[in-house]
């Protein structure tokens, strides 16, 4: 049996319908907002952003960037993907009225992260203690680019019933204990039975 190669479609790792509704935004709560997108991959949000209406949509990312094709459908858009680490953010303050992270927050990687050897055993309790000190600083560095009255909006979050990463909730739960609070309103509840889902206001 031939085995078919991967067409640029089925390589597009979430629609926009799918960031959609794992992020619980309606299209028209993009509509003339300045949107930041954290770990954007191909830019397949901020372009759909854009579409909406978003007075402006920018993607950060430093590992998956996308290809030409991707870029050319960037800049028909206006949008702007950088190159950039998650945990240090090359924006003021107050930038953005809506930061998202689709699939990303969780398993935030450094510029030297190596990927795990896939014939070894994945290690996660190892692995979310190297990875949870960058989860804390980048939960900080969005609620810093983030407008007063404006949302962060993180999904999706494996919870503690989640087959595939049990641990991510839990970790998730303990890196919001770090954070401080004082000018946030955090909710990190469930969307369905498996994954949870973090939105936090700053209100301050
Ligand atoms: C699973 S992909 C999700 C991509 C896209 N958000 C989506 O849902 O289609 C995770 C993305 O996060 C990016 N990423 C991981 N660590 C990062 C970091 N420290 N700073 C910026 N981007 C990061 C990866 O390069 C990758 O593109």
């Amino acid at each position: 049996m031939s085995e078919s190669l991967p067409t640029k479609e089925s390589r597009e790792i979430e629609t926009p319908k799918e960031y959609m509704r794992n992020l619980g935004l309606n299209p028209h709560q993009l509509f003339g907002q300045e949107v930041l997108d954290v770990g954007a991959g191909r830019g397949v949000f901020i372009r759909f952003a854009k579409e909406q209406g978003a007075k402006e949509a920018i993607g950060i990312d430093n590992g998956t960037l996308p290809d030409a094709e991707d870029m050319a459908r960037i800049a028909e858009t206006g949008t702007v993907i950088v190159n950039a680490d998650a945990a240090s953010m090359p924006f003021p303050d107050n930038s953005f009225d809506l930061v998202v992270s689709h699939a990303a927050i969780p398993n935030i990687a450094s510029d030297t992260f190596v990927p795990r050897d896939p014939d070894t055993e994945w290690d996660f309790e190892k692995e979310d203690r190297e990875m949870q000190d960058r989860r804390i600083v980048a939960l900080r560095e969005m609620i810093r680019v983030t407008k007063v009255g404006g949302e962060i909006r993180c999904a999706p979050i494996i919870s503690a019933t989640g087959e595939l990463a049990p641990h991510q909730g839990k970790k998730i739960a303990e890196a919001i204990q770090a954070l401080d609070t004082k000018n946030i309103e955090i909710d990190f509840a469930p969307m369905n039975a498996e994954h949870w889902r973090l939105v936090i206001r700053k209100i301050a």
